[in-house]
């Protein structure tokens, strides 16, 4: 057995000694979905701090725990708070969170994210559904040995994004008139802001909008088999685009203020999940 699939093992030990509960979505909370408890029937909450071996958030507004419970009549785990490799943690232990999400049973890994935004016609404020990602720019959270109870050594990457569900966030967004911009999502290591020509590199690769978490999690997802889907709230337009700049007070701003909206996309999304 690998030394992470031990840790790991170790933390789903913890799990299991406190609940026989085996959600079906996995939700990392991004910023402004810091408050998304009250759409959930919470049923248990688990500091991460009382989690063996399990990393800690030292973000402000992150702190960190899992909520277990209902989003409709979907068994959820949600995680409040989560790690970012800029924290100076292996990009294995940025991942853990996501592989225990896997052991306690999902089988859907909704991800969202405060993002900047690359891609000229989106304005500060827009939801982007993730169709693709682009993780050039950190590390492989795979690198190492392969944890193969978990996946495979060279795991496909053609369709990380789930059409299916995509098609069922569209469908929501639809539903409740709530507009919805789709891209490509760039992963950075943060945790600076980008520089003018750093944005402008990312819009000739292809990107839409550009962040420090999400892919490395969509991978190991992926990895595992669980289905992704994920969407970016556009909370300033990336460095050069707009003559702001940027702080992480004005992107937890944008993304407070949007988090209604936010919070009912993906919990009316979850409930058809
Ligand atoms: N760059 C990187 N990460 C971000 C940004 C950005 O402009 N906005 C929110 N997260």
């Amino acid at each position: 057995m690998s030394i992470q699939y031990e840790k790991l093992e170790k933390c789903y030990e913890y799990y299991r000694s406190l609940t026989d509960f085996v959600p079906r979505v996995g939700l990392i909370l991004g910023s402004g979905l810091g408050g998304y408890a009250k759409n959930m029937k919470v049923e248990l909450e688990i500091p991460y701090s009382d989690i063996p071996g399990f990393p800690v958030s030292t973000v402000q507004g992150h702190d960190g725990k899992f909520l277990l419970g209902y989003i409709g009549n979907v068994p959820a785990v949600a995680m409040k708070g989560r790690v970012h490799y800029y924290e100076g943690y292996d990009m294995k232990d940025v991942v853990l969170p996501t592989r225990l999400m896997k052991r306690m049973g999902i089988e859907v890994l909704f991800l969202t994210n405060a993002a900047g935004g690359i891609n000229p016609k989106f304005h500060v404020g827009d939801f982007m559904m993730i169709t693709d990602q682009i993780s050039s720019f950190v590390p492989s959270p795979l690198i190492g040995e392969n944890v193969s109870e978990l996946g495979e050594r060279f795991p496909d990457m053609t369709h990380i994004y789930d059409e299916e569900l995509m098609r069922l966030i569209e469908e929501t967004a639809r539903e409740e008139s709530i507009s919805l911009q789709k891209g490509v999502y760039l992963q950075t290591t943060g945790p600076n802001f980008e520089s003018p020509a750093e944005i402008r590199m990312y819009a000739v690769l292809g990107a839409d909008a550009v962040g420090m978490s999400t892919s490395c999690e969509a991978i190991a997802a992926r990895h595992a088999g669980v289905h992704v889907c994920g969407i970016s709230c556009i909370s300033n337009m990336a460095s050069g685009l707009s003559d702001e700049e940027l702080s992480h007070l004005d992107v937890q701003a944008v993304a407070d203020k949007r988090s209604g909206e936010f919070e009912r996309l993906v919990t009316k999304s979850i409930e058809k999940m």
